[in-house]
């Protein structure tokens, strides 16, 4: 078990507000278009007894995993980018993209309301129930024998091939940006802001002195952090967390600039084994976050156990890998009492979000007997 923290010699909240394009405008057509989906506000819940057990004020976990019956966070950003893509352009036949699993399970749910095709490209060593949620929605599914990065660029070949003939009727839906392709991921972005909207409304006074947001190319994390930068009058610290084995935002904080990982290793926490940080998303989270946590695997699994079987008097939560994550670096903090302090003490009320559920059964079964 073991557990690294990078405190960012960058942070700077002023830098981060500068760097946003908040309109207020956007945000209201983003919830009214989710609710036109039928979107359902998910579940804030409050551990109290996990709180006195760990030492700290209050936990309240956001439990993602009943978004629009998927699992997982992600419906919300793909949703929103694929609504803006048909509009601009209603010829669209064919929408594509690469996915640890969550991301493309939403492209493909879209896909199937919107009528289209979907294609979804998949790293080696994709789980299959992973895979199989995605069939389950109609999309053409294509495992390939690299890792997530390769992923994204054989999908974005894929649409410029499919492109050729001018007619524009084939979109590439990524949830990471690069230079020249950002205004897709910007809106998908925006998409996530509806979830942050519920957590303002549900939490109403109490104040969250610390969120922990589990990272993968950043997108999601960089969301909620210019949702909150725009619409609180405080501003709650944001630690980032990522397995050991992807920690490519951790890596780029210390290198105080974007590097590119590639790390034999593997890890359970599919949603965030990612190599590169989103352009976009690097712009928001190099002066937000202030400290950057890597994990191992073993502290996520210890908190999808915590979740699954709680203390009497709190509610079970099904967290998958990368959902439970965020508790998981709590968890090590705590336990490597070094990181004890101001910043996370017996009164800190914290929020976390659960990303996902049990996206992968076997594996999530395997984990909670141990
Ligand atoms: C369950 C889950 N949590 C968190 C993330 C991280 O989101 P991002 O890649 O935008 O950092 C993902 C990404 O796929 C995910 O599936």
């Amino acid at each position: 078990m073991n557990i690294d923290i990078i405190n960012n010699e960058m942070f700077n909240l002023d830098e981060t507000k500068e760097a946003l394009n908040f309109y207020p405008s956007d945000l209201i057509d983003v919830l009214k278009f989710h609710k036109s989906l039928g979107n359902i506000q998910t579940p804030l819940i409050e551990l109290n007894e996990l709180s006195k057990e760990l030492g700290v004020g209050s936990i309240l976990v956001k439990d993602e995993s009943y978004r629009f019956g998927l699992n997982a966070f992600k419906a919300l950003g793909a949703s929103y980018a694929m609504k803006k893509e048909i509009e601009k352009n209603p010829n669209i036949e064919t929408f594509c993209t690469a996915t640890d699993g969550n991301h493309g399970h939403a492209v493909a749910w879209m896909a199937q309301k919107l009528k289209r095709k979907a294609i979804i490209y998949m790293p080696k060593g994709t789980a299959i129930d992973r895979v199989n949620a995605i069939k389950s929605k109609n999309a053409e599914v294509i495992v390939i024998d690299e890792g997530y990065d390769s992923a994204v660029e054989i999908a974005n070949r894929k649409v410029i091939q499919g492109n050729r003939n001018g007619n524009g009727s084939w979109s590439l839906i990524q949830d990471t940006a690069w230079d020249g392709y950002e205004k897709i991921p910007l809106d998908i972005m925006k998409g996530y802001w509806t979830q942050m909207d519920e957590v303002t409304n549900q939490i109403k006074d109490k104040k969250i002195d610390l969120i922990f947001l589990q990272t993968g190319v950043g997108s999601w994390a960089a969301s909620i952090i210019s949702y909150i930068l725009n619409n609180w009058d405080y501003y709650p610290l944001f630690f980032s967390v990522e397995p050991f084995s992807a920690n490519c935002l951790a890596e780029s904080i210390k290198a105080k600039k974007r590097v590119k990982i590639n790390k034999k290793e593997s890890t359970s926490m599919a949603g965030l084994d990612c190599g590169t940080v989103s352009t976009l998303a690097w712009k928001i989270l190099k002066n937000s976050i202030s400290s950057s946590i890597s994990i191992t695997d073993s502290f996520t699994e210890e908190a999808m156990r915590v979740l699954s079987k709680p203390i009497k008097g709190d509610s079970k939560i099904v967290a998958g890998e990368s959902g439970a994550s965020g508790l998981g670096a709590l968890i090590a903090l705590i336990k490597s009492n070094k990181f004890y302090n101001n910043s996370l003490n017996e009164n800190s009320n914290i929020l976390i979000i659960n990303t996902e559920g049990d996206t992968d059964k076997i594996n999530y079964k395997r984990i909670i007997k141990d």
